[in-house]
Formats: C-alpha cells, sequence, structure tokens
C-alpha cells in the first residue's frame, strides 16, 4: 500500500470489469473460462478493497445488454453466479464485508436470486465495507425506473431535486462514486450509473479483468490522489 494517502481515499469506487472473453482468447481457451478466471480476480480486488479501507466497492457484473449474448455463455455465467455467491459468502463473512445487488434482479434465475437472497441475508450486519454487485443493470433502466415511481408517488414537479431524485435509485443509501474504473482498454461506460459518476474521476486501465488485482487497484488510487477535484471551481478556490 505504498503511498496511498489514506486521509484521501475514495468512499466509492464502482468498477466495468472487462475484458474476460479477450483474456480467455488470447490462452487458446472459450470465453467461460476468462469468466472463471474473473472470479479470483473478484476476489482480490473485494479483499484488496476492504484492506485499503474502501467503504463502498460496486462492481459491474452483468448488463442487461449482456442477456443478447449467446444462450450457452448466458447460462455459463449464471451458473457461475450461483455458484461464486455460495462460494464467497464465506470471504465476505471473513472479511466483514456486507453483500447487496442492484439491477433487475427479477429476471435472473431463481437458483440465482436465492443465492443472491441468502447471502445478502447472511452478510447484512457487516460493516467494514458494502460488496454492490450490479445484475442484470443497466442505468438507463434504473433511470426509468425512478421516474414511475415517482409518477406513482403522486409527486409534483416543485417536490423534484436532485437529492429526492437521488433516493429513487437503486443506489439510494450509497454516496456516488469518487472512482470510476473500466478495465480492458475501452473507453466507454456502456450504460452504468450515468447519474451517479456525474463527478466521478474515470480511469481506464488496458488489464484484461482476469488479471486485475490488489495492486491494480492501488495503482488507480495512487492515480486517483494525484487529481485535482475542482467541480467546476477554480484551482486557487481550491487550495484556499
Ligand atoms: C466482462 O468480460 C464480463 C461480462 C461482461 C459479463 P467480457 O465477457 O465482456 O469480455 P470481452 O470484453 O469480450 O473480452
Ligand atoms: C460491460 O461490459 C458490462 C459488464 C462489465 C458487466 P461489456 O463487455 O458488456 O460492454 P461493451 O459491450 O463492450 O460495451
Ligand atoms: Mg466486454
Amino acid at each position: 500500500m505504498e503511498g496511498i494517502d489514506k486521509t484521501n481515499l475514495p468512499i466509492h469506487i464502482a468498477i466495468i470489469m472487462d475484458g474476460n472473453g479477450r483474456w480467455a482468447k488470447t490462452k487458446g481457451k472459450l470465453r467461460v473460462f476468462g469468466h472463471q478466471k474473473g472470479v479470483k480476480a473478484v476476489r482480490n480486488t473485494v479483499e484488496g478493497a476492504a484492506e485499503i479501507g474502501i467503504k463502498y466497492l460496486t462492481l459491474y457484473a452483468f448488463s442487461t445488454e449482456n442477456w443478447s449474448r449467446p444462450a450457452k455463455e448466458v447460462t455459463a455465467l449464471m451458473t457461475l453466479l450461483v455458484s461464486s455467491i455460495h462460494k464467497e459468502t464465506k470471504t465476505l463473512m471473513k472479511n466483514n464485508i456486507r453483500l447487496s445487488a442492484i439491477g433487475n434482479i427479477a429476471k435472473l434465475p431463481i437458483k440465482a436470486q436465492e443465492k443472491l437472497k441468502e447471502a445478502i441475508e447472511k452478510t447484512k450486519d457487516n460493516s467494514r465495507m458494502t460488496l454492490i454487485l450490479a445484475l442484470s443493470y443497466s442505468s438507463r433502466w434504473e433511470i426509468l425506473n425512478a421516474v414511475k415511481k415517482i409518477i406513482k408517488d403522486g409527486r409534483k414537479a416543485e417536490q423534484i431535486n436532485e437529492d429526492v431524485f437521488q433516493q429513487y435509485l437503486s443506489t439510494k443509501s450509497v454516496p456516488d462514486p469518487e472512482l470510476l474504473i473500466r478495465t480492458s482498454g475501452e473507453y466507454r461506460i456502456s450504460n452504468f450509473l450515468l447519474w451517479q459518476i456525474a463527478y466521478s474521476e474515470l480511469y481506464f486501465t488496458n488489464t484484461l479483468w482476469p488479471d486485475f488485482s490488489k495492486t491494480e487497484l492501488e495503482k488507480a488510487i495512487l492515480d486517483y490522489q494525484s487529481r485535482e477535484r475542482r467541480f467546476g471551481k477554480t484551482t486557487e478556490q481550491i487550495q484556499k
């Protein structure tokens, strides 16, 4: 953890875990093999984040758009999700980490929903860090849902402001991420947390997700700490 300033840590880090398929391809293996290796990178990153002192870690694991992948890959991903949640609950308990999920969870296979519910219930009193899995998630889905709920609640236009709107998102009790990481050398957001990343620092790395690790996470945090977050103000105002 050399060089990390503990007084200037992001409270919330969000990660777009990308590149499993390409990682497998370079090894001459099937895409599924990349996803399996990706689970290990998740474990390392989650443990690393908790050790560093991050309070919220959101991982983009499966997008709404990912349902359009070949059925075989979707099934493999869902099976992997079930077995990983089951196996990793121990790691979460050991590390005092609470699990939570955002997205259209009702679309997941029943087995996955059950395992998820179990793990969330089991870890609900853990307090060191909250791990949020984005599953069957897309930001436009989330924002449209918020709008629908606002209308159903009969809210008047004058009652809506940023704080109120925020309360209708699935991240309602979570601060916006200060840092968003995307692996695999792609420079896009792919429908992830569009509202919440309005002022996030973006960090892109060519590393493919299965090769991501605690060291890579530390690199991203160091980079974050070298930035000046101005929020529209001038440098002089910030340094006062
Ligand atoms: C990320 O890796 C995992 C998911 C999106 C589920 P990919 O499967 O997107 O891997 P690439 O981008 O094709 O290499
Ligand atoms: C984004 O990765 C979604 C997840 C990491 C779960 P994709 O691989 O699906 O994104 P695109 O298709 O390259 O934008
Ligand atoms: Mg991808």
